[in-house]
């Protein structure tokens, strides 16, 4: 008997009616898979977007609910000449909105130093570092509203792994909040995990809220395969999901 093919199967689209409804759902799924694994290897996002997540987990954590102490972080990004205390870097980010609130370890937060004297090293060793925790469990990301990827960036062609990378003036802008509102002073450089290093993990939540959203989420879940747009290389994923709000979901089929 000739089988059929297996249905095309597009990436799971999760729809919330807020984007709190979403980040707390999302904050239950992290705490389920801890608790399946209290060595989970976490990669983690910085942006406006999962902001509710941490406090979700922070709280969650509060209530003797989430137990970080054996699992590992890995922060997808950080600026060029920043170094992870700098009160602007990501790493000050994660510090405020979610380390210094739940109790993992130091030595298992693991961010990329933005002020390494030797840039190309330091990408080297983040690989390193994510081989030697045996590779991410679980992938949480946002998406830019270009649709980039932690900072990969849309371009003619894409870097695999943790690289540096020449940020978007749209980037640029939309992280200008960090740098008391001034194009002028946020850093035109980034280190960023490639998208293989992305792809790589073993699971994929992208979280996605807000109308101005909506264009990257529709071109990443119905659209081609395309370096100008970083987002849609998640098709390549077996088991990536995007959680979207309403605002988020506006330009879905
Ligand atoms: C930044 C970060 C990304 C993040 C994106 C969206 O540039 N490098 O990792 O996902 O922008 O940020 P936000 O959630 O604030 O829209």
């Amino acid at each position: 008997m000739i089988q059929t093919a297996a249905p095309f199967e597009r990436i799971r689209v999760r729809r919330f009616a807020s984007a709190e409804a979403a980040a707390r759902a999302l904050a239950g799924c992290i705490v389920r898979e801890l608790a399946g694994d209290p060595r989970l290897v976490l990669g983690l996002p910085t942006g406006r977007t999962p902001v509710p997540l941490y406090r979700a987990l922070v709280a969650l954590h509060r209530r003797g609910r989430a137990d970080f102490s054996r699992a590992s972080t890995f922060n997808l990004d950080e600026f060029v000449g920043l170094a992870p205390s700098d009160a602007r870097s990501y790493g000050a980010f994660m510090q405020q909105h979610l380390f210094a609130h739940v109790n993992l370890r130091p030595d298992r937060i693991h961010l990329l130093n933005g002020r390494a004297r030797d840039l190309e090293g330091e990408c080297r060793r983040y690989e390193r570092a994510i081989a030697a925790a045996g590779g991410i469990d679980l992938q949480i990301l946002g998406v830019g509203e270009n649709g980039h990827i932690g900072f990969n960036e849309p371009a003619a062609a894409l870097v695999a792994r943790t690289h540096v990378t020449r940020l978007t003036t749209a980037t640029r802008r939309a992280n200008a909040d960090l740098f008391g509102g001034r194009l002028r002073a946020v850093p035109r450089d980034a280190l960023s995990m490639g998208m293989a290093t992305i792809l790589h993990a073993r699971r994929i939540v992208l979280l996605a809220t807000g109308r101005a959203k909506a264009h990257a989420v529709a071109g990443m879940v119905d659209g081609p395969l395309t370096p100008r747009l970083p987002a849609s290389l998640l098709q390549l994923h077996r088991h990536v999901e995007v959680w979207v709000d309403r605002a988020a979901a506006a330009g879905l089929r």
